[in-house]
């Protein structure tokens, strides 16, 4: 195996020290830039596009050789899981993922079955690989999936909702039949990150975008325990390296100290947390990556910058900081801004380590 050129990503997520804080966008391949509309459109559709390991390679690089940005992420999508279990994933032009099979009958809860990752999602694997052959250990690469619970959100809604009434009304009706759910998806999940690092993803991370959705009460029985049991469950070494894992509630900052605890080594934080104040409240225990609001990449360069150098000066001297959004890009970012924002982090933190 050789050597990465640049591991800084992989040294901060491991709060090792590193000259200068790696920054990688969530999303960062995909609609914003003209490039990946053009390669889209050769698909035909977004699914054509995942399930090309040759263009999910195109994709996933688009965002790197335009900026110097620390990390690569596969070009997939968390549906791909539930798809493979049979549920029909397809894109309806402007609403979003939907499934033509959503999990509405307790028979049909009762057959799910997790996919195995190699035959199912084989044109994933296909894609880690080929990826991973075309950055050539310039930068790592991240693997990834949704988490338990926000897959079964899709599930059982059969697409985006507002008020997850469908999931929500099983959560307190029927737990034992979410309960099932939740089963299955984290036996899937882990064996599908499993699969990602056989294949050579260097890092993963698991997207919980609806956690932050539940109450209080259930955001640790019907998502934080079954993130718990993926991570303990995940291929902590592969080819002689630390396998790094990131999770990300969207709306979790309240739970910051239960998420720190399951034993991942860093935890994402959406734009609405003071990553200062976290950075104290998680102590020593796990690296933090965050948290710009992705809206503020429409503002001009030089405030985005002064927002960057904001969040750098609130997490403070010392690794384990790994810059992002603090949600996915807007497609409707300009590109030259995320130019700005990628130089500002990568000046300002060389210069916090001179102080
Ligand atoms: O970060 C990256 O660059 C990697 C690629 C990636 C995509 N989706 C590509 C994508 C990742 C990590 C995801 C994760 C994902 N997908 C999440 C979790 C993260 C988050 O944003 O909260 C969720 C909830 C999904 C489900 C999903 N897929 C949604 C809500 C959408 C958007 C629908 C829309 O029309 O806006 C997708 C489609 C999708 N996934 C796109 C991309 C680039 C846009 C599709 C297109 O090209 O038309």
């Amino acid at each position: 195996m050789n050597k990465l050129k640049n591991d800084t990503f992989l040294r901060a997520l491991l709060r090792q020290p590193t000259d200068y804080t790696p920054i990688w966008l969530m999303r960062q391949a995909g609609r914003y830039l003209p490039e990946y509309c053009e390669t889209r459109r050769r698909a035909g559709n977004f699914m054509n596009l995942c399930k090309n390991p040759r263009l999910a390679c195109e994709v996933t690089l688009q965002p790197l050789a335009r900026y110097d940005l620390d990390a690569a992420i596969l070009f997939s999508d968390i549906l791909t899981v539930p798809d493979a279990m049979g549920l029909g994933l397809y894109f309806a032009e402007g609403e979003g993922p939907k499934f033509e099979r959503p999990l509405r009958e307790e028979w049909e809860i009762r057959n799910l079955a997790a996919p195995d990752p190699g035959v199912e999602l084989r044109y994933v694997m296909d894609a880690v690989a080929e990826i991973r052959r075309a950055l050539d250990n310039s930068v790592p690469l991240i693997g990834f999936s949704g988490s338990p619970f926000t897959l079964a959100c899709y599930m059982i809604e059969g697409g985006a909702s507002e008020d997850f009434r469908t999931i929500k009304a099983m959560l307190y009706d029927r737990p034992d039949l979410l309960h099932h759910v939740l089963e299955v998806n984290a036996a899937a999940v882990t064996a599908y990150l499993n699969a990602q690092i056989e294949c050579g993803a260097q890092a993963v991370m698991i997207f919980d975008t609806w956690g932050g959705a539940l109450s209080h009460r259930a955001y640790k029985e019907f998502s934080l325990a079954y993130m718990q049991r993926i991570v303990a469950g995940l291929k902590r070494e592969h080819g002689g390296a630390r396998i790094p894992s990131i999770v990300f509630t969207k709306g979790g900052g309240q739970w910051l100290e239960d998420i720190a605890a399951i034993g991942c080594d860093a935890v994402g934080l959406d734009w609405t947390t003071d990553i200062g104040a976290a950075r104290r409240r998680v102590g020593d225990c796990v690296a933090l990556q965050g948290n710009l609001d992705p809206v503020a990449l429409f503002a001009q360069p030089e405030k985005i910058a002064r927002e960057a150098c904001a969040i750098l000066d609130a997490f403070g001297p010392g690794s384990g900081h790994v810059f992002n959004l603090g949600h996915g890009i807007s497609q409707f970012t300009p590109p030259e801004h995320v130019a700005a924002l990628v130089n500002a982090v990568h000046e300002h933190s060389r210069k916090q380590r001179q102080i």
